[in-house]
This record gives structure tokens, C-alpha cells and sequence, in this order.
């Protein structure tokens, strides 16, 4: 099997908007998190069997300030604070790898900001197995 991209612009968000004004995402655009805690973009991820994935979150922070998310799968917190530093730019973007299992069939996937700042940017969350090409960049 191979990975499978999630584009943020498509996915289920709750104070946020789609954007496209900085160059560099994939797909049409990205998610502008708003700039409060709690503000979230949640993916529905299908896997064909239950197991071990990495989920690799493409995304932007043109601030010197981290903008930390708490990820969690299907409501079960797997992340409670994961970084997302500064990219130097808003058209920088890094690639940030979390490991979770995965049921089969149907899963949500969120991540949220937790502090003031909101979220980064965010492009895309890629899901690859363990004998997927693609690999976990930290
Ligand atoms: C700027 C930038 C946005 C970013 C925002 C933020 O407005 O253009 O893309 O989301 O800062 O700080 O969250």
C-alpha cells in the first residue's frame, strides 16, 4: 500500500478558514486555524485494517512563536501537545509526524490548537502504514 493525503481545505473545520494567499501548499489551499485555543480541522481518515500509522502533518508558522496542537484519533488524545514551530515564512512549509493506531474502516483525526495563537497553516495530513513509501520526516 502507499500513503494517502487528506487536504485540510476539504476536511471538517471549526474556527478556521480556507486560504490560499501564501505559495507553496498542495490541493487548493490550506486552513487559516483562528487565532484562539480550541480551534480544530478533523480529518476523516478511512483505514483498510486496524494498526500502526503515521500521520504527518504538512504546515506553516510564519511567527517565531510555536503553535502547539493536541492531535487525537476517533476522540482518544494520542498527542497532547505536539510542536509546530516557527517555519521561518507563511510560504515555508515542514512536514511533522505523529504515530497513532488506526481502526479499520472509519476515523477521525483532529488537531487543535491549544493556545491563544490557534494552529499553524495547515496543508495536508498524509496517513502511511508501516510498508508505506513514504516515512516519518521527524
Ligand atoms: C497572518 C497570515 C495567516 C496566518 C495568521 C496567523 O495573518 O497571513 O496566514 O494564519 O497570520 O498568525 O495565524
Amino acid at each position: 500500500t502507499n500513503f494517502t493525503d487528506y487536504q485540510a481545505e476539504s476536511a471538517t473545520i471549526s474556527q478556521g478558514v480556507v486560504e490560499s494567499n501564501h505559495a507553496g501548499y498542495t490541493g487548493s489551499g490550506f486552513v487559516n486555524y483562528d487565532n484562539v485555543a480550541g480551534s480544530y480541522v478533523e480529518f476523516a481518515v478511512s483505514a483498510a485494517s486496524a494498526g500502526p500509522q503515521t500521520l504527518t502533518f504538512r504546515f506553516a508558522n510564519g511567527t517565531t512563536t510555536d503553535r502547539p496542537m493536541s492531535v487525537s484519533v476517533n476522540g482518544t488524545s494520542v498527542v497532547a501537545s505536539q510542536s509546530f514551530p516557527g517555519t521561518g515564512a507563511w510560504t515555508t512549509w515542514q512536514e511533522i509526524s505523529v504515530n497513532a493506531t488506526l481502526a479499520a474502516g472509519g476515523n477521525t483525526i483532529r488537531a487543535t490548537g491549544t493556545t491563544a495563537n490557534g494552529g499553524p497553516n495547515l496543508d495536508r495530513l498524509r496517513v502511511s502504514g508501516p510498508g508505506d513509501t513514504e516515512k516519518p520526516t521527524a
